[in-house]
């Protein structure tokens, strides 16, 4: 078949094939991380493995290389399948995928080495920024210009988050990283004090809700209904959800400068619209959850779904979870503790890679000519292991969080400090290590799913199905 009769699966496959190997470094970077806090001798005095430079390391590789690669991969798949054509370019394609490749190893190089302009979530430095830039604008003409070709006059909804994701990271990466390079690997941001802070975290909290989630529900929109096989319980609801989830979302960073030198009225704003914005992430999740309803059953015997379904109830875990701790008063406590991490974990873990696990699962046989996975057992097995690593991870988290939380605030009648902070920091020692399990069975179960998708490709031919020429 010739290139225009088929689907460009090539960069599909790769691409998900790449989410794999990276979900594997990631965590297993993130499990390292979680037993430097246990048995801080493990850095073993070498610099480029210490907690401090690893730590930029872990939240690149999963954000960016595994949940990036699963972002590129399903977006590419889904806005083909939708609009009913190939990719327009495939060589634009191919180089967003070697780009995009090519910005991982760069950072997996430099942030050990110390390289970094200190940004969370936007380390790299201004040379790999440049070409992040370039890459990403060669993401949006390949997937803007394939809408504009499609075959059908409809946009799929799942485009729609998919194509905000796309635009507004594009926003947020060039504003954010707006720097005074002072020499090839140190620069400087052109923003001063609080303004810092704030477009800083208007970019960090953005990334959590365009990268983190938008992309992601674009993911959840396609493959939850195709999974069940129903239509999305309320296609009026999606519509509702995609406007009202990214026009509040924007609002949303000063929860995250709660107390600091940022004006009031800003941090109240912040609070606000996070407060608001439970609703429409409780929208999406019930919308995805209720594409099941009347076909429930297929829950006890679809591994695929059950990953799909439990991704979505922590999504509603964990926007249920930030409304509350973006309350001032909350926060007070939270900040600087162990509950952000489990909130964060909670999103990242339980709705992000569980999404992402479901998503792979699906493709893998469709991208490699096989009926379905070699072992579907292996995927129930699969899918316990990180649903109880998860729970692990986060559980000992908030109890270890609002531990550290409460005894950092607690005052003698005399108003001295009731605890001195290395008390602290023995008290949160056990559940360090029960976070470090909870990670460990978490990459297990990985693993468990790499045996499963060599076995499952290994012999298999690639295949491009073809495009349909009634539409
Ligand atoms: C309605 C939705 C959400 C709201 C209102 C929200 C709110 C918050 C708040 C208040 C914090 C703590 C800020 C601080 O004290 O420093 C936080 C931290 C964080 N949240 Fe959420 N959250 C939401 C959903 C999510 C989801 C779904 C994810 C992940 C997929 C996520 C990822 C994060 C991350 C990574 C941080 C840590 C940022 C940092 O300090 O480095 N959040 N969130
Ligand atoms: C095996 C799985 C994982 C383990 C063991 C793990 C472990 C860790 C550890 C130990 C930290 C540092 C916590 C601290 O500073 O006290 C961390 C931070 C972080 N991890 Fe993970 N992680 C895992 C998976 C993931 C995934 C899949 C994502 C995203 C998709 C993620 C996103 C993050 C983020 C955003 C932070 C920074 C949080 C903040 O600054 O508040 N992690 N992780």
């Amino acid at each position: 078949m010739d290139s225009q009769t088929t689907y460009n699966y090539k960069v599909v496959r790769q691409f998900t094939v790449m989410t794999v190997v990276w979900g594997i470094v990631g965590m297993l970077v993130g499990v390292f991380i979680a037993a430097e806090l246990v048995w801080p001798q493990l850095n073993m005095d070498i610099p480029w493995i210490t907690f401090s430079r690893l730590r930029p390391l872990h939240t690149n590789a999963v954000i960016f290389a595994f949940g990036g690669s699963a972002l590129f991969a399903t977006s590419y798949y889904v806005v083909q399948r939708t609009c009913q054509t190939r990719l327009i370019s495939d060589g634009l394609a191919a180089f967003t995928f070697w780009g995009w490749q090519l910005i991982i190893v760069l950072a997996a190089i430099t942030l050990p080495l110390g390289i970094t302009s200190s940004r969370e979530y936007a380390e790299l430095e201004w040379p790999i920024d440049i070409l992040i830039a370039v890459v990403w604008v060669s993401y949006a003409i390949v997937f803007f210009g394939t809408i504009m070709k499609r075959r059908v006059s409809h946009i799929y909804v799942a485009n729609w988050f998919f194509g905000a994701f796309i635009l507004t990271i594009a926003v947020l990466h060039i504003v954010n990283n707006i720097e005074v390079p002072v020499s090839l690997t140190k620069s400087y941001s052109v923003y001063p004090g609080a303004i810092d802070a704030m477009v800083q975290w208007w970019y960090g909290h953005n990334a959590v809700g365009f990268f983190l989630t938008a992309g992601f529900l674009g993911m959840m929109y396609y493959f939850v209904p195709k999974q069940a096989g129903r239509p999305v319980y309320s296609y009026r609801l999606s519509v509702v959800h995609f406007w009202a989830l990214i026009s509040t979302y924007m609002w949303a960073g000063p929860h995250h400068l709660h107390y600091t030198a940022l004006p009031v009225w800003a941090q109240s704003l912040g609070m606000v619209f996070s407060l608001i914005l439970l609703a429409p992430s409780w929208g999406g999740m019930i919308n995805g959850i209720m594409t099941l309803s009347g076909a429930w059953h297929k829950l006890r015997d679809d591994p695929i779904l059950k990953f799909l379904i439990t991704s979505l109830s922590f999504y509603g875990m964990s926007t249920f979870e930030g409304p509350m701790m973006a309350i001032k008063t909350v926060n007070a406590l939270s900040h600087y503790t162990d509950w952000t991490i489990g909130h964060v974990h909670s999103g990242a873990l339980g709705w992000v890679a569980m999404v992402t696990i479901g998503s792979v699962y699906f493709l893998i046989p469709k991208l490699f000519g096989r009926e379905q996975m070699y072992s579907v057992r292996l995927i129930d097995w699969h899918f316990w292991m990180a649903t109880v690593g998860v729970v692990l991870y986060i559980v000992s988290m908030w109890i270890s969080g609002i531990m550290q939380g409460l005894m950092w605030r607690a005052v003698n009648d005399d108003g001295t400090l009731t605890y001195s902070f290395i008390e602290t920091v023995q008290a949160m020692h056990p559940f360090y290590f029960v976070r470090f399990l909870g990670g460990a069975l978490f990459l297990a179960g990985m693993l468990v799913m790499v045996w499963n998708v060599i076995k499952t490709i290994s012999g298999a031919r690639p295949v491009d199905a073809p495009v349909p020429q009634t539409a």
